[in-house]
């Protein structure tokens, strides 16, 4: 199957994730920064990644390239999202942008799949849940180190 995972980074937190990723399904890490139209659509899974910043925005090369995961046909298309933030930083905003990217995504047609369970997390609002569950996987380097390991595991073995 193959794998791209596109992905932004202001400080290589969610750039290493998307490496770790990609090598651990075989696939492509790519920057969106360097992403084409193609590299979106041709994948048979698609992995988005993107930290939050400001509270509650896009990565701002995710801003800036947005126009490209508006305009690629992504209908029918399995597609997986993880986004990294900061719980205890900001508990109210945690993993926004991931929310962003699935709406985005839904909006074009495609199928997302590697929900997860909000259990483990000390957050008070995400715009990255529907229906009390995460959209896609939530990471914090920043407060929970430790758990990423476990947790990108766990979201392999359910988007594999
Ligand atoms: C100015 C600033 C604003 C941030 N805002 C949020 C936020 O609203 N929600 C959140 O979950 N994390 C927030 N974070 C935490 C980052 O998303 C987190 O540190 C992430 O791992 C950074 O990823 P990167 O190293 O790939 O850029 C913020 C960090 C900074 C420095």
């Amino acid at each position: 199957m193959s794998v791209h995972v596109i992905y932004g980074s202001d400080g290589g937190t969610t750039r290493g994730i998307a490496q770790r990723l990609a090598s651990r399904l075989q696939g492509r890490a790519i920057d969106i920064t360097k992403a084409s139209v193609a590299d979106l659509e041709s994948p048979a899974l698609l992995i988005l990644g993107c930290p939050t910043y400001g509270f509650g925005d896009l990565q701002s090369d995710w801003e800036d390239r947005l126009s490209l995961l508006k305009e690629a046909q992504l209908s029918g298309k399995r597609v997986a999202l993880f986004g990294t933030g900061d719980q205890m930083t900001y508990p109210d905003t945690f993993v926004d942008a991931m929310g962003i990217l699935y709406d985005i995504v839904v909006d074009r047609g495609a199928q997302v799949v590697g929900f997860t369970d909000t259990k483990g997390y000390d957050h008070t609002g995400s715009a990255a849940q529907r229906d009390g569950r995460f959209v896609g996987l939530a990471l914090d380097e920043d407060q929970q180190p430790t758990l990423t390991d476990q947790r990108l595991t766990a979201w392999i073995d359910q988007i594999r």
